[in-house]
């Protein structure tokens, strides 16, 4: 966690499930993560690791079929978990901002940007319409669109990509959030624009003064955004660290192949399936440590015991039995 404060955001033990007897699915699985004020935490991992279950809890947007078994997630000084849905209405509208992967699929494709960006000023903050208007134009400023007043006039379809990830970005700051949670927002955009985007989610987390949780499945925009990282597995949080710590030290061999997998990545997106074997079947995860399978490591005892997340050095947690063999806990 940044700066040694207390946390903007804490889950803590959190295990969310779909389904019933044995077709009942553990999407995630005793999940702990903290977020600091003003951090880029990114929470990064395979597809169908648990991240988007994860980053949809928190603001309470899962799916009516999804059950949270157990857990806490508390944003600041509220537990969130213990909200009613009005309750996590407001913390969406004036605390919790979001952003997804497919920009066109969260604009409403009849209505102007402009509008949409109004309505929620007038939504959440109570403004007129005139000055929820004025707003909107200081935030689409904000957000770098050029030609402002253009854009506010636009539909969806007239605007790219990157135009409309800029348009929903402004939309999910405009009450000043001090949590944005921004799930995959560079996946659907090419290489130039993603590197536009990801400076803009960091000039606004300064400008904002807000924490960021960032998830993604790719190591590279990692490296390139993130001042924390966590690293999920099967559900669940197998390493986490300062950034440059994280890299330059892993503790834990899912984390160490996949960074010795981005040099190799050529193609955006690619990078974290080059880690040999596959992700388990949340249906049927390994007992013992889920990672065992893949793990150069593995001994008896990983086939057996989960290893908890353990501290190994200041901000540097763990989950492997043997993470004082790996290259960050040789010379620990
Ligand atoms: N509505 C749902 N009903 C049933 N299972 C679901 C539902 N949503 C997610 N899951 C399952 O939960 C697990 C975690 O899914 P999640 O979407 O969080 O993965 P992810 O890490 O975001 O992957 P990706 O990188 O592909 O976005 C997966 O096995 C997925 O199939
Ligand atoms: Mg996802």
């Amino acid at each position: 966690m940044a700066d040694g404060e207390t946390s903007l955001l804490r889950i803590e033990n959190l295990t969310i499930s779909f389904g019933h007897g044995a077709d009942r699915l553990r999407a995630v699985r005793s999940l702990n993560l903290e977020v600091g004020n003003r951090e880029i935490h990114a929470l990064v991992g395979e597809s169908g690791a648990g991240k988007s279950v994860t980053a949809r809890a928190i603001p309470g947007l899962l799916p009516e079929t999804a059950l949270l078994e157990s857990g806490s997630i508390r944003y600041r000084d509220t537990e969130l978990t213990a909200l009613d849905r009005d309750g996590l209405r407001a913390i969406r509208g004036a605390r919790i901002g979001m952003v997804f992967q497919d920009p066109g699929r969260h604009l409403n494709p009849s209505l102007r940007v402009g509008r949409q960006v109004s309505e929620a000023l007038e939504e959440h903050l109570g403004l007129s319409r005139g000055a929820a208007r004025a707003r909107a134009l200081r935030l689409v400023k904000l957000v770098e669109l050029a030609d402002a007043r253009r854009v506010l006039r636009s539909y969806p379809h007239e605007l790219s990509g990157g135009m409309k990830q800029r348009a929903l970005i402004a939309m999910a700051i405009s009450c000043a959030p001090g949590l944005l949670i921004a799930d995959e927002p560079t996946t659907a955009l090419d290489a130039t624009v993603q590197g536009q985007i990801l400076r803009l989610l960091k000039r606004l987390r300064s400008q904002l003064d807000m924490g960021i949780l960032f998830v993604s499945h790719d190591f590279g925009v990692v490296q390139a955004v993130a001042d924390h990282v966590s690293v999920i597995y099967a559900g669940g949080i197998v390493e986490s660290a300062p950034a440059d710590r994280l890299f330059d030290r892993p503790l834990h061999p899912y984390t160490d192949l996949l960074i010795s997998a981005i040099p190799e990545a050529d193609k955006r997106g690619g990078r974290l399936r080059s880690v040999p074997g596959r992700a388990p079947d949340p249906r049927a995860v390994p007992p013992g440590c889920p990672f065992h399978p893949r793990c150069p490591l593995a001994r008896e005892v990983c086939r057996h015991v989960p290893p908890p997340l353990v501290e190994h050095a200041p901000g540097h947690l763990s989950a492997c039995h043997f993470a004082a063999e790996l290259p960050g806990g040789r010379d620990a």
